[in-house]
């Protein structure tokens, strides 16, 4: 009999503590094996146990547990079952018999805690660990790579290279190290374009991901449009002297290291609620500290010739030609993005200032609106020449130092905070056609609604590459997606 114990009977031990003594005091047999809770667990066997149970017992636990007193231990029951098995050994007088039984229901406790915990962490796991299929892929991918030289092409082929610096053509950039999350959004922004001639796609990657991405896209050509596979190393900007981004990172890092005492004092505190913990865990994440987060501040110096381009996330899907968003008008704003704050979800599109800046910090106050709309990345129109012209970067860079200089209490999580600070005054609002967001926080976006935006955007959990995805709106996802591809295959990467 394993004492199996969920959140549910988290406070718990007095129950415990009932059935057990119950249990010895009639003869050694188990009548009882699942918590039912305080109430009903002396009210089913019918009389307290009181009367027959030595003082001693009682005294002893109703002492509280040094904190450390467990640490180490060997010798302490670790179920039920085996608290009894010793006690059936006999030879414990009543005061060793609490002691012990104490001992393992504060252990119980302790691991009951760490496991409420470890679900909230969990769910964000989830979301931003790689699922097993997708590192086969990149696996295969890179293996392709090294022995097969038709999944070495130079992309894009020399002959096609002018056209990366010409600024006749639409061009699009997408820093993704997801292969399958960057084929889609390729194959979805091409097939909807009407002149996919026209299009230049450039995907950005990290060291690890470029072979497998460079494999993915040479063996599955989108001609007639452009795809350049570049990782960020390559970029001239970025192995010239000093690139702010890295710096500010690195230090971003040590402070989220040491957020709050760092990790082990978090969860050392035992009075704090495991949701609390969790998400205070979620801070220090670097998952919120990638550079393919941060690289798009970044965007004019690594396109030097470029005048116009239109950034996507990796976890967006196209579903109509995105050539009129160059005809938008954008009265000399730098950024061109969709406002948050008046839509119906009330999960994603009631968004201000105050949903992402601490306002209670004068620094903050001082300089934001708090009830001011806030705008979302994910598909945003950059005119860089506008960009140009200002200190969009610098000011992006002074307030993650001052953020990093104060403790991380103006914002705690993300990119977009700083892109809200750097980019104020610069924005210019696009109809909510062009980016429809929420698609991995809720399933009750309607699938109907989805289906008719330009672009769907499933920011939130539930991506859908993941088992989590909500499998109405997943559909929207995997329409781009080939399952008769032998390297999908191969990964049994499922439609559903
Ligand atoms: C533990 O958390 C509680 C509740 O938030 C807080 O009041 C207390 O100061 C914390 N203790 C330590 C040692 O940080
Ligand atoms: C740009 O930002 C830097 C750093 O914040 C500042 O020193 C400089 O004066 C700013 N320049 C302009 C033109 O605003
Ligand atoms: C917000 O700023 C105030 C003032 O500096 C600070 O006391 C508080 O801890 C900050 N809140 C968070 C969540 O960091
Ligand atoms: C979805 O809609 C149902 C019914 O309108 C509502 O009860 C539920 O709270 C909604 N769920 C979310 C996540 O918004």
């Amino acid at each position: 009999m394993y004492m199996n114990f969920t959140a549910r009977n988290y406070n718990s031990r007095k129950c415990v503590y009932y059935i057990v003594i119950f249990d010895i005091l009639i003869n050694f047999e188990i009548i009882f094996v699942g918590c039912l809770g305080k109430k009903l667990g002396p009210r089913i066997l019918g009389r307290r146990p009181e009367s027959s149970v030595p003082e001693v017992i009682y005294q002893t636990l109703d002492e509280n547990l040094g904190k450390n007193e467990l640490q180490g231990r060997s010798d302490i029951p670790q179920t039920l079952e085996e608290f009894m098995t010793d006690m059936k050994k006999g030879g414990y007088d009543a005061k060793t018999f609490a002691v012990k039984l104490r001992e393992m229901v504060t252990l119980m406790e302790q691991r009951t805690r760490m496991a409420k915990i470890q679900e909230y962490l969990y769910r964000h796991v989830a979301s931003s660990s790689i699922p097993k299929q997708l590192h086969c892929l990149s696996l295969s991918l890179a293996n392709e790579h090294t022995n097969n030289a038709a999944a070495r092409l130079q992309l894009p082929s020399a002959e096609l290279v002018p056209a990366l610096v010409d600024n006749s053509y639409f061009h699009f950039v997408l820093a993704s190290d997801n292969v399958l999350a960057a084929s889609v959004v390729a194959t979805s922004l091409v097939h909807n374009f009407l002149r996919p001639q026209k299009v230049v796609l450039h995907i950005i990657t990290d060291r690890k991901t470029y072979y497998p991405m460079q494999a993915w896209f040479s063996l599955h050509s989108l001609s007639p449009a452009i795809i350049e596979v570049k990782a960020l190393h390559h970029f001239d900007w970025f192995t010239k002297g000093k690139v702010p981004v890295l710096e500010a990172m690195e230090k971003d890092q040590k402070v989220r290291s040491q957020f709050r005492g760092g990790s082990s004092a978090i969860v050392a505190n035992t009075t704090e609620k495991p949701k609390v913990i969790a998400a205070k865990l979620q801070a220090l994440s670097p998952k919120y500290n990638s550079v393919m987060n941060h690289i798009r501040i970044h965007l004019p110096e690594l396109f030097p010739s470029l005048n116009k381009l239109v950034f996507l996330d990796d976890d967006i899907v196209v579903q109509t030609d995105l050539s009129p968003l160059w005809d938008i008008e954008m009265n000399g704003k730098v950024n061109g993005a969709v406002e948050t704050c008046s839509g119906e979800d009330r999960f994603v599109m009631s968004k201000r200032l105050k949903s992402y800046l601490n306002f209670s910090h004068p620094l903050i106050s001082e300089n934001f609106h708090p009830n001011e709309c806030a705008w979302a990345y994910g598909m945003n129109i950059f005119d860089l020449e506008a960009w140009r012209k200002t200190n969009i970067s610098n000011v992006y860079h002074y307030w993650v130092e001052q953020n990093i200089k104060s403790d991380l209490s103006l914002w705690q999580l993300g990119t977009l905070p700083p892109g809200l600070i750097a980019f104020h005054g610069h924005v210019h609002v696009i109809d909510p056609f062009w980016h429809m967001l929420g698609l991995g926080y809720q399933e009750n976006t309607s699938f109907g609604d989805a289906e008719s935006a330009g672009v769907v955007h499933f920011n939130g959990r539930a991506k859908p590459w993941l088992e989590i995805a909500f499998p109405q709106l997943r559909k929207l996802w995997t329409k781009y997606v080939d399952f008769s591809d032998k390297f999908i295959k191969s990964c049994h990467i499922r439609a559903s």
